[in-house]
């Protein structure tokens, strides 16, 4: 009995089998089509790979899900709904009440919140190591999982990522790392041992600032170990999303190429100014990590901060001054954007936080976009005002 065209139509299963499209089809669909109960009983046996439901898997979102696990030189990634999808869905899904948490004090405000205020309220034992502190010699046996970042924000600090990972692993400690600001082109912490890489995929991945995601990757033993947390706390990547990730990450390369020199020649610049009191760029031989970038990097980034004129008026008055690139918060598109750290991550801190975490009021934090290099000094070199006499 042939179904009726409409029937056909509406189902989508009039795709014809000899159309290959070069690009990834978007499956918007929320349920897939069995054929008969044998069919979906070999999917539940997992005698047939297929699919059931947009919540636990999808075509489109695991053709992301392939791309991102090679960038980072994974056997498995899983996509998410978010950054902080991607991170809650790996906290919940390896941690335990009674665990310690170890985590660095120099990553995303969100992430803190996460850990502080949800974490321990399920009875994990959070510990902080602040900004600035020795993370490797605060791991101990009791350690069940380490979470930290590098560059951090907004100060671009490097941590020394393989001594993180030895002491992860002389501890029996699972090693969980945030490699949103470098990119996987930059940097690539599976190859330096760490566990488990998470992305805001919202910054560098997608690269054009129209998409919130997020990305877990690492071996197939630990995304198997997370992903039911991703499933059941129901934070999988939208498919229409994923599609956009997908066409993102085509020119991830050559957009962190290009950021990664536009940003070490306006930091060479920043520095050469007498306006500017203080810049913050891994690439730079000054930087007081320089040498654990190096290390550990395979290029130094799209971000650079600097300080001017000392107070955060003074900061405020070349922020508002600036004209190409935008005031807003986040980081990792095409378009140059600036924000004030005590303004976005690090508002309400008072002095002491602050100086603990090396932010200083009159910083600025550049997040270098795909521009002409000259026009962005250009407009840094106006919005810094008059030449110091
Ligand atoms: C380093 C870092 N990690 C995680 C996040 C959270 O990601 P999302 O906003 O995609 O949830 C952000 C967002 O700003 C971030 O900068």
């Amino acid at each position: 009995m042939t179904k009726p065209e409409t029937d056909v139509i509406h189902r989508g299963e009039g795709a014809n089998p000899d159309a290959r499209p070069l690009t990834t089809p978007i499956y918007q669909t929320s349920t897939f089509l069995f054929e008969d109960a044998a069919q979906l009983e070999r999917y539940q046996t997992g005698e047939r790979a297929g699919y059931l439901y947009s919540r636990y898997e999808n075509p489109t979102v695991e053709a992301a899900e392939a791309k991102v696990a090679a960038l980072e030189g994974a056997e498995a990634a899983i996509v998410t709904a978010s950054g902080m999808a991607a991170a809650s869905t790996a906290l919940f899904g390896l941690l335990s009440a009674g665990d310690e948490l170890v985590v660095s004090g120099a990553i995303y405000g969100g992430t803190l919140h996460l850990v502080h205020e949800f974490l321990s309220r399920f009875g994990v034992k959070v510990r902080v190591v602040p900004a600035g502190g020795d993370l490797a010699a605060a791991v101990a046996s009791s350690t069940r999982v380490v979470w930290f970042e590098s560059p951090t924000n907004p100060t671009l600090r490097c941590l020394d990522i393989r001594a993180v990972v030895e002491a992860c692993r002389r501890h029996g400690s699972t090693s969980i790392f945030d490699n949103t600001f470098a990119s996987p082109l930059n940097q690539r912490p599976l190859d330096l041992g760490i566990d488990l890489v998470m992305h805001s995929a919202t910054k560098y991945l997608n690269g054009h600032s129209d998409v919130i995601a997020g990305v877990l990757a690492g071996s197939r033993a630990i995304i198997d170990r997370v992903a039911p947390a991703r499933k059941f706390i129901g934070g999988i990547l939208d498919p229409s999303a994923a599609y956009a990730l997908s066409r993102g990450l085509k020119t991830l390369a050559v957009r962190v190429a290009r950021q990664n020199d536009t940003a070490q020649r306006v930091a060479r610049w920043l520095a050469a100014d007498s306006r500017v009191r203080a810049v913050y760029y891994p690439g730079l031989p000054s930087h007081p990590d320089h040498a654990v970038a190096r290390a550990q990097m395979q290029g130094f980034g799209g971000m650079v901060t600097f300080a001017a004129g000392g107070t955060l008026d003074a900061a405020r008055a070349v922020f508002d001054r600036l004209k190409l690139i935008g005031r807003a918060a986040s980081l990792g598109g095409v378009e140059s954007i600036c924000s004030l750290p005590v303004l976005t991550s690090h508002y309400g801190i008072d002095d002491a936080g602050l100086e603990a975490a090396g932010v200083t009021r009159d910083m600025i934090r550049l997040s270098v976009g795909l521009e002409h290099p000259d026009d962005l000094i250009a407009d840094l070199d106006q919005a810094l005002g008059a030449p110091r006499s």
